[in-house]
């Protein structure tokens, strides 16, 4: 039984139609003509779930050249998303060997509810654990993993700066840093604080949102990667980047994360300011000159290179998803529009991983630090999970 790829591809075809004359979101006739049948994405589905389970066996990435998947332990920022990938193909499928998968995959990431040297709490455990509790609200287990990991989280909080410690590594660089992934990781307090009651959560997440609102955002609504804080008097001591061109660029996946984050605050806080900065940073992404037709953006807005650089798929899912839940709380169909394209395209043969691949991913050509020249333009878990989780925004958009 699968039934998404036909309703994305009804919407998209309907939009083909409606929405041409909306200038800044035109859907390009190539891009349609290009999408896929079901049985494709049902084939890649099926490679994450004869994937084998096991504790250092975690898919983050894979070269296709040769064929080597890049396989990590619950440790990795990443490991949570191939469990959360399996949920949400439960989801969209209705398929129970997925749930089955899932649960396996969750359980291994138990481990990490006390691991209290990384600030990527919430991926690991809220793409994991949070995912199941989506589908299984009353697990009393689930509940109580994701409140640990939400009181371990929290122990980075500094009251003094206000914000919660990204980094532990680079000290003889940074005092304090904090990046604007880092606001992904709120969902997981802002969901102990509906678990528990317990407020504390909810508290510093919002002291962390506003915080980074106040100092990590430009002027034209773009955002930096790294704020570094002075620990003695809270300030701001420098900004800067880790995996941008550099400290003056856009990298594309931390717009994404700002969107995304914003729009997630937003759903918890109703403060109509992360609304307005999640709109302002989608609309900086849509506008911008060096965004290619299509709307999978190269790694960088500002590389020299481009147009020979690479893109960065996990973006562009990022911003689709966001797009759609962006969507609901404004109404504004530009942004329905741009989801709806997005998704479209990630959904073809340009981005979907080749059928002839065998590795437990959906979509190729993200890339992951293009500084460090790592994970260039390949599979990478999270783009999938952003897609996954676009996929089921969109339809439930319809009910
Ligand atoms: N949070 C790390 C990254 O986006 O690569």
């Amino acid at each position: 039984m699968f039934k998404i790829n036909l309703i994305v591809l009804v919407i998209g075809l309907t939009c083909l139609t409606s929405c041409k004359s909306d200038s800044n979101n035109k859907i390009e006739k190539e891009n349609i003509s290009k999408i896929t049948s079901p049985t494709v994405l049902e084939k890649r589905f099926q490679k994450l779930l004869d994937y084998p389970v096991g504790a250092t066996n975690f898919p983050r990435s894979m070269s296709l050249n040769p064929e080597v998947i890049h396989k990590v332990n619950s440790n990795d920022w990443t490991s949570g998303f191939f469990p959360g990938n399996l949920w949400l193909i439960f989801k969209l499928t209705g398929n129970n060997k997925y749930a089955n998968r899932a649960k396996l995959w969750t359980a291994l990431m138990e481990n990490q509810k006390t691991n209290n040297r990384t600030h990527d709490m919430g991926f690991k455990v809220y793409c994991s654990f949070g995912e199941g509790l989506k589908i299984d609200p009353d697990n009393a287990y689930y509940k109580s993993v994701i409140l640990e990991s939400a009181k371990t989280l929290s122990t980075r909080y500094d009251r003094k700066v206000g914000l919660i410690r990204s980094w532990d590594f680079n000290k003889d660089v940074w005092d304090f840093p904090v990046i604007i992934d880092n606001m992904m990781n709120l969902e997981l307090l802002f969901e102990a604080t509906k678990i528990s009651g317990d407020s504390t959560f909810y508290n510093i997440a919002v002291k962390h949102a506003n915080n980074t609102l106040k100092n990590q955002f430009r002027p034209d609504g773009s955002v930096f990667h790294v704020v570094n804080y002075d620990t003695i008097t809270g300030q701001v001591k420098t900004k800067d980047t880790h995996q941008g061109f550099n400290v003056k660029s856009s990298w594309a996946r931390g717009q994404a994360w700002a969107i995304y984050g914003y729009t997630m605050a937003y759903r918890y806080t109703k403060d109509s300011k992360y609304l307005s900065q999640a709109e302002q940073t989608l609309k900086f992404y849509m506008e911008h000159k060096n965004l290619p037709r299509d709307g999978v953006p190269y790694w960088d807005f500002n590389d020299p290179g481009i147009p020979n650089a690479p893109r960065d798929v996990s973006a562009a899912a990022l911003v689709s998803s966001a797009a759609f839940e962006l969507y609901k709380f404004t109404k504004n169909k530009h942004f329905l529009n741009f989801g709806i394209k997005l998704i479209n395209v990630l959904n073809s043969e340009s981005y979907l991983l080749s059928e002839t691949v065998n590795g437990p991913f959906v979509l190729d050509h993200s890339t992951g630090n293009w500084p460090k020249k790592d994970e260039i333009d390949q599979p990478i878990v999270y783009a999938d999970y952003y897609f996954l989780e676009a996929l089921l925004r969109q339809e439930n958009l319809k009910s």
